[in-house]
C-alpha cells in the first residue's frame, strides 16, 4: 500500500548536530542503516556546513565516501538529502555523487544571522543561487524555513515573513518546503493559523512539510493537527534527538516512533515498521548514552 503519510527521518543530521561528545562514523552509518531496515524512505544523511559552526558533522565527507552510503545515494526509489548552506556545500555534494539536497533558510532575522551569518535577504539569495546551480546539475532540491513561529533573538513571528520565505523557496525550484518550528514553542492553534494563511495565499499543501521540535511537549499534536491541514509529510528523529547549536534551549524533534504510533493507530499508512524502529531507538539512545525522548518508544521497548 502507497503511505498515506511520508516521514522524512532527519535523526543523522539534525538529531546528531547538536551533541558535544564526538560520534564515531560509523555509529553515524550504522544509525543510518537500522533506520533504512524499518522502511523509511527519506532518511536526511548529513549535512555539508561549516565545521566551526556544527563540528559534530564534520565528518560529512568520510560518511558519504563510506560504501554503504555510496549505495544508498544510487538508490533511485529513496530519498537522502543532505543539508547544504552555500555554493561550496552543494560542489562537496556533488562531488560525492549526492541527489538530493536541502537548502535553509530563516523567516527571521535574529536566528538567520545565528546560524548562517546573513540577513533574510542575503539567505534567500543565496539559497536561491544554490537552488538553481543544484537543479542544473540535476539534482533534487528540498527546502527548510526556520523561526515559523518564533525566533530565539527576535519574538513572536509575522505570517507574512513565512509566506515570503516559501514563496522564495517554491519559486526557486524546490520541490517541498519543510517548515521549523525551530524552538518547538509553537502549538495547533498557531499550526492552524499559519497553514490555512499559505493556503489562503495560494501555496498548496501538497507542497509544504511540517517539522516540529518538541520543546513543549505540543510536536505530535502539531503534527495531527497539520495532518489535518492537509499536509502529510512530515520530519522527524528517532528516539526524539534533536536540535539546533543556534536555537539555545531547544529540544529534539518530534520522535519518529510517537508519529508512527499515532498514525498507524489512526489507520494511516507510514510504510514503517514501528517495533524496528523502537529497536534502533533504544539502539541509538545507549550508544549516546542518552534517555530515550521517545514516549511510544520508551513504553514499547520495555513492554
Ligand atoms: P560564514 O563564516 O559567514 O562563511 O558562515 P564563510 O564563507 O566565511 O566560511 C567560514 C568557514 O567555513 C570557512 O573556513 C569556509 O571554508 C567554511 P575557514 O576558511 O575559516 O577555515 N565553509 C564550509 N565548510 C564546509 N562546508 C561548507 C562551508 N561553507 C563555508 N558548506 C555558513 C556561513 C553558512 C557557512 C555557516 O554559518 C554555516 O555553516 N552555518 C550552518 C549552521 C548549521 O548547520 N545549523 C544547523 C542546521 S539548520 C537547522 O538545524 C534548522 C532545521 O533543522 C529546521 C528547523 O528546525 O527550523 C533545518
Ligand atoms: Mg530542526
Amino acid at each position: 500500500m502507497h503511505p498515506a503519510v511520508r516521514i522524512v527521518e532527519v535523526g543523522p543530521r539534525d538529531g546528531l548536530q547538536n551533541i558535544k561528545g564526538a560520534i564515531p562514523t560509523s555509529v553515524k552509518l550504522e544509525l543510518i542503516r537500522r533506520l533504512k531496515q524499518t522502511g523509511l524512505r527519506t532518511v536526511e544523511l548529513t549535512s555539508v556546513v561549516s565545521p566551526r559552526a556544527v563540528p559534530q558533522l564534520a565528518d560529512c565527507r568520510d560518511l558519504l565516501r563510506d560504501p554503504s552510503a555510496k549505495t544508498l545515494l544510487q538508490d533511485s526509489q529513496s530519498r537522502h538529502p543532505v543539508l547544504v548552506p552555500n555554493l561550496k556545500g552543494l560542489e562537496i555534494a556533488i562531488q560525492h555523487n549526492v541527489r538530493e539536497i536541502a537548502v535553509f533558510i530563516s523567516a527571521t532575522e535574529g536566528f538567520s544571522k545565528a546560524n548562517i551569518n546573513c540577513t533574510v535577504a542575503q539567505g534567500i539569495e543565496r539559497a536561491t543561487q544554490v537552488i538553481i546551480a543544484a537543479t542544473n546539475a540535476g539534482l533534487a532540491v528540498r527546502g527548510y524555513v526556520s523561526c515559523i513561529f518564533a525566533d530565539p533573538y527576535d519574538g513572536p513571528t509575522p505570517l507574512p515573513a513565512v509566506l515570503r520565505c516559501v514563496t522564495a523557496l517554491l519559486s526557486a525550484g524546490c520541490y517541498e518546503v519543510s517548515l521549523g518550528d525551530t524552538l518547538g514553542v509553537g502549538s495547533p492553534a498557531n499550526v492552524r493559523e499559519l497553514f490555512q494563511y499559505l493556503a489562503n495565499n495560494g501555496i498548496p499543501a501538497g507542497k509544504l512539510a511540517g517539522h516540529f521540535h518538541d520543546t513543549y511537549g505540543q510536536a505530535v499534536a502539531n503534527v495531527w493537527e497539520a495532518f489535518n491541514c492537509g499536509i502529510q509529510v512530515f520530519d522527524s528523529s528517532v528516539a526524539g534527538l534533536g536540535g539546533c547549536p543556534f536555537a539555545p534551549g531547544a529540544r529534539g524533534n518530534v520522535a519518529s516512533e510517537d508519529l508512527v504510533y499515532m498514525f498507524q493507530n489512526a489507520g494511516i499508512e507510514t510504510g514503517v515498521d514501528l517495533v524496528k524502529l523502537v529497536e534502533t531507538g533504544a539502539w541509538i539512545s545507549s550508544q549516546l548514552s542518552r534517555t530515550n525522548s521517545s514516549r511510544a518508544g520508551t513504553a514499547l521497548a520495555t513492554r
